[in-house]
Protein backbone atom coordinates (compact mmCIF):
# COMPACT_ATOMS: atom_id res chain seq x y z
CA UNK A 1 0.00 0.00 0.00
CA UNK A 2 1.15 3.77 -0.61
CA UNK A 3 2.62 4.41 2.41
CA UNK A 4 2.03 7.98 2.01
CA UNK A 5 -1.01 9.93 0.76
CA UNK A 6 -1.09 13.84 -0.55
CA UNK A 7 -4.70 15.49 -0.70
CA UNK A 8 -4.63 18.93 -1.25
CA UNK A 9 -7.63 20.95 -2.60
CA UNK A 10 -9.56 24.17 -1.95
CA UNK A 11 -11.22 25.33 1.46
CA UNK A 12 -14.81 23.41 1.99
CA UNK A 13 -14.14 20.28 -0.87
CA UNK A 14 -14.01 17.75 2.03
CA UNK A 15 -10.40 17.34 2.64
CA UNK A 16 -10.34 17.01 6.09
CA UNK A 17 -13.82 14.67 6.50
CA UNK A 18 -12.30 12.36 3.73
CA UNK A 19 -8.28 12.12 4.84
CA UNK A 20 -9.79 11.63 8.30
CA UNK A 21 -12.08 8.88 6.96
CA UNK A 22 -9.72 7.36 5.02
CA UNK A 23 -6.61 7.42 7.29
CA UNK A 24 -9.27 5.45 9.56
CA UNK A 25 -10.05 2.77 7.35
CA UNK A 26 -6.14 2.45 6.28
CA UNK A 27 -4.50 2.52 10.12
CA UNK A 28 -2.45 5.71 8.76
CA UNK A 29 -1.82 8.84 10.46
CA UNK A 30 -3.81 11.91 9.73
CA UNK A 31 -2.13 14.94 9.41
CA UNK A 32 -3.79 18.14 8.92
CA UNK A 33 -1.34 21.11 7.69
CA UNK A 34 -4.00 23.60 7.63
CA UNK A 35 -3.76 23.18 11.41
CA UNK A 36 -0.20 24.32 11.59
CA UNK A 37 -0.49 27.38 9.52
CA UNK A 38 -3.83 28.59 11.89
CA UNK A 39 -2.21 27.60 15.00
CA UNK A 40 1.03 29.78 14.34
CA UNK A 41 -2.11 32.86 13.28
CA UNK A 42 -3.82 32.49 16.43
CA UNK A 43 -0.27 32.69 18.26
CA UNK A 44 0.98 35.70 16.18
CA UNK A 45 -2.36 37.31 16.87
CA UNK A 46 -2.54 36.50 20.66
CA UNK A 47 0.93 38.40 20.70
CA UNK A 48 -0.65 40.91 19.00
CA UNK A 49 2.46 40.59 15.99
CA UNK A 50 2.03 42.57 12.68
CA UNK A 51 1.33 39.80 10.21
CA UNK A 52 2.70 41.68 7.20
CA UNK A 53 6.52 40.66 9.25
CA UNK A 54 7.63 37.49 7.72
CA UNK A 55 10.74 37.35 9.23
CA UNK A 56 9.80 37.82 12.51
CA UNK A 57 6.16 35.67 11.96
CA UNK A 58 8.97 32.84 10.48
CA UNK A 59 10.61 32.96 14.03
CA UNK A 60 7.64 32.32 15.48
CA UNK A 61 6.67 28.83 13.58
CA UNK A 62 10.26 28.25 14.41
CA UNK A 63 10.52 28.54 18.32
CA UNK A 64 6.40 27.62 18.58
CA UNK A 65 6.03 24.44 20.26
CA UNK A 66 2.69 23.38 18.18
CA UNK A 67 1.82 19.87 19.08
CA UNK A 68 -0.62 17.69 16.75
CA UNK A 69 -2.17 14.84 18.60
CA UNK A 70 -5.11 12.32 18.94
CA UNK A 71 -8.04 13.45 20.49
CA UNK A 72 -8.90 13.00 24.04
CA UNK A 73 -12.07 14.43 24.33
CA UNK A 74 -15.16 13.86 22.90
CA UNK A 75 -16.31 17.33 22.04
CA UNK A 76 -16.27 16.57 17.78
CA UNK A 77 -12.94 17.51 17.48
CA UNK A 78 -10.80 15.58 14.84
CA UNK A 79 -7.33 15.84 16.61
CA UNK A 80 -6.12 18.44 19.38
CA UNK A 81 -3.77 21.35 18.71
CA UNK A 82 -1.91 22.66 21.86
CA UNK A 83 0.91 25.76 21.59
CA UNK A 84 3.40 25.17 24.62
CA UNK A 85 1.18 23.35 26.01
CA UNK A 86 -2.05 24.95 26.08
CA UNK A 87 -5.49 23.58 24.37
CA UNK A 88 -6.19 25.80 21.24
CA UNK A 89 -8.19 23.55 19.18
CA UNK A 90 -11.24 25.61 18.78
CA UNK A 91 -10.09 28.53 19.10
CA UNK A 92 -7.77 27.76 15.61
CA UNK A 93 -11.79 27.85 14.07
CA UNK A 94 -12.83 31.43 14.83
CA UNK A 95 -13.52 34.13 12.19
CA UNK A 96 -10.72 35.88 13.54
CA UNK A 97 -7.99 33.06 12.59
CA UNK A 98 -9.80 32.61 9.31
CA UNK A 99 -9.42 35.78 8.18
CA UNK A 100 -5.20 36.13 9.52
CA UNK A 101 -4.24 33.05 8.21
CA UNK A 102 -3.87 33.44 4.25
CA UNK A 103 -1.69 36.22 5.35
CA UNK A 104 0.38 34.43 7.71
CA UNK A 105 0.43 31.37 5.34
CA UNK A 106 1.69 33.30 2.05
CA UNK A 107 4.93 34.38 4.17
CA UNK A 108 7.51 32.12 2.58
CA UNK A 109 9.36 32.18 5.72
CA UNK A 110 6.85 30.67 7.79
CA UNK A 111 5.96 28.01 4.49
CA UNK A 112 9.72 26.91 5.04
CA UNK A 113 9.52 26.37 8.66
CA UNK A 114 6.15 24.27 8.65
CA UNK A 115 7.62 22.46 5.53
CA UNK A 116 10.38 20.99 7.28
CA UNK A 117 8.15 20.04 10.18
CA UNK A 118 5.48 18.24 8.05
CA UNK A 119 7.90 16.49 6.51
CA UNK A 120 9.24 15.39 9.43
CA UNK A 121 5.62 14.52 10.49
CA UNK A 122 5.51 11.95 7.47
CA UNK A 123 8.72 10.50 7.98
CA UNK A 124 7.08 8.84 11.14
CA UNK A 125 5.42 6.39 9.03
CA UNK A 126 2.52 5.84 6.56
CA UNK A 127 0.35 8.65 6.51
CA UNK A 128 -2.46 11.07 5.10
CA UNK A 129 -2.08 14.34 5.12
CA UNK A 130 -4.18 17.44 3.73
CA UNK A 131 -3.51 20.45 2.63
CA UNK A 132 -2.53 22.83 -0.48
CA UNK A 133 1.20 22.01 -1.66
CA UNK A 134 1.23 18.42 0.33
CA UNK A 135 1.36 16.51 -3.48
CA UNK A 136 3.85 19.32 -4.80
CA UNK A 137 6.21 20.49 -2.33
CA UNK A 138 6.13 19.08 0.97
CA UNK A 139 5.87 15.33 -0.37
CA UNK A 140 6.58 15.77 -3.78
CA UNK A 141 7.47 11.58 -4.05
CA UNK A 142 4.23 11.08 -2.13
CA UNK A 143 3.17 7.74 -3.20
CA UNK A 144 -0.73 8.64 -4.33
CA UNK A 145 -1.24 12.78 -4.88
CA UNK A 146 -4.91 13.47 -4.76
CA UNK A 147 -6.74 16.35 -5.61
CA UNK A 148 -10.41 17.10 -4.20
CA UNK A 149 -12.14 19.65 -5.46
CA UNK A 150 -16.05 20.61 -5.92
CA UNK A 151 -17.72 23.72 -7.53
CA UNK A 152 -18.11 26.90 -5.50
CA UNK A 153 -21.57 26.68 -5.11
CA UNK A 154 -21.74 22.79 -3.64
CA UNK A 155 -18.99 23.87 -1.33
CA UNK A 156 -20.73 26.90 0.39
CA UNK A 157 -23.87 24.61 0.43
CA UNK A 158 -22.21 21.95 2.32
CA UNK A 159 -20.87 24.62 4.85
CA UNK A 160 -23.86 26.23 4.92
CA UNK A 161 -25.47 23.21 5.60
CA UNK A 162 -23.00 22.42 8.33
CA UNK A 163 -24.23 25.83 10.01
CA UNK A 164 -27.71 25.25 9.96
CA UNK A 165 -26.82 21.84 11.71
CA UNK A 166 -24.61 23.63 13.92
CA UNK A 167 -26.74 26.73 14.79
CA UNK A 168 -30.05 25.51 14.18
CA UNK A 169 -32.23 26.81 11.39
CA UNK A 170 -34.14 29.85 13.07
CA UNK A 171 -31.18 31.11 14.79
CA UNK A 172 -30.73 35.06 13.52
CA UNK A 173 -26.84 34.95 13.52
CA UNK A 174 -27.29 32.03 10.59
CA UNK A 175 -26.37 34.10 7.77
CA UNK A 176 -27.39 33.42 4.43
CA UNK A 177 -26.67 30.78 1.72
CA UNK A 178 -25.71 33.90 -0.15
CA UNK A 179 -23.56 35.42 2.44
CA UNK A 180 -21.61 31.88 3.13
CA UNK A 181 -20.99 31.80 -0.51
CA UNK A 182 -19.42 35.39 -0.86
CA UNK A 183 -17.34 33.84 2.20
CA UNK A 184 -16.17 31.22 0.44
CA UNK A 185 -15.31 32.91 -2.70
CA UNK A 186 -13.45 35.26 -0.88
CA UNK A 187 -11.23 32.40 1.17
CA UNK A 188 -10.89 31.16 -2.41
CA UNK A 189 -9.04 34.44 -3.33
CA UNK A 190 -6.84 34.43 -0.55
CA UNK A 191 -5.57 31.29 -0.77
CA UNK A 192 -5.09 31.35 -4.33
CA UNK A 193 -1.50 32.20 -3.74
CA UNK A 194 -0.78 29.26 -1.38
CA UNK A 195 -2.36 26.50 -3.41
CA UNK A 196 -0.20 24.36 -5.64
CA UNK A 197 -1.59 21.84 -6.90
CA UNK A 198 0.74 18.77 -8.47
CA UNK A 199 0.46 18.26 -11.84
CA UNK A 200 0.44 14.79 -11.50
CA UNK A 201 -2.50 14.77 -8.53
CA UNK A 202 -5.58 12.61 -9.62
CA UNK A 203 -8.09 15.08 -9.31
CA UNK A 204 -11.45 13.72 -7.54
CA UNK A 205 -14.50 15.71 -8.27
CA UNK A 206 -16.61 15.16 -5.30
CA UNK A 207 -19.51 17.55 -6.38
CA UNK A 208 -22.20 14.52 -6.95
CA UNK A 209 -20.82 12.40 -4.46
CA UNK A 210 -21.17 11.81 -0.80
CA UNK A 211 -18.13 10.97 1.56
CA UNK A 212 -18.86 7.04 1.21
CA UNK A 213 -18.76 7.17 -2.93
CA UNK A 214 -15.75 9.71 -2.48
CA UNK A 215 -13.76 7.50 0.17
CA UNK A 216 -15.07 4.04 -2.38
CA UNK A 217 -13.66 5.94 -5.03
CA UNK A 218 -10.08 6.85 -3.16
CA UNK A 219 -9.73 3.64 -2.40
CA UNK A 220 -9.67 2.16 -5.59
CA UNK A 221 -6.41 4.30 -6.34
CA UNK A 222 -4.97 3.33 -3.34
CA UNK A 223 -5.72 -0.64 -3.85
CA UNK A 224 -4.11 -0.21 -8.05
CA UNK A 225 -1.02 1.40 -5.84
CA UNK A 226 -0.58 -2.39 -4.00
O1 LIG B 1 -7.40 24.05 5.25
P1 LIG B 1 -7.54 25.25 6.16
O2 LIG B 1 -8.67 26.16 5.81
O3 LIG B 1 -7.56 24.89 7.62
O4 LIG B 1 -6.18 26.08 5.92
C1 LIG B 1 -5.91 27.24 6.65
C2 LIG B 1 -5.03 28.17 5.84
O5 LIG B 1 -3.73 27.66 5.65
C3 LIG B 1 -5.56 28.55 4.46
O6 LIG B 1 -5.38 29.94 4.29
C4 LIG B 1 -4.65 27.83 3.50
C5 LIG B 1 -3.37 27.66 4.28
N1 LIG B 1 -2.66 26.42 4.00
C6 LIG B 1 -1.55 26.49 3.20
O7 LIG B 1 -1.20 27.57 2.71
N2 LIG B 1 -0.84 25.36 2.94
C7 LIG B 1 -1.21 24.18 3.46
N3 LIG B 1 -0.50 23.08 3.21
C8 LIG B 1 -2.38 24.10 4.27
C9 LIG B 1 -3.09 25.25 4.51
Amino acid sequence: MPGRIAIDGPAGAGKSTVGEHLARRLGYLYCDTGAMYRAVAWLALHRGMDLNNGAALGELAEKADIVISKPQIADGRQYTVTVHGRDITWDIRTSQVGRAVSTVAGHPEVRRVLIQQQRAIASKGQIVMVGRDIGSIVLPDAELKLYLTASLHERARRRYAEMVERMGEHNPALPSFEEVMQDVEKRDQDDQANMRPAPDAIIVDTDHLNIEQVLDTICQYVEEKV
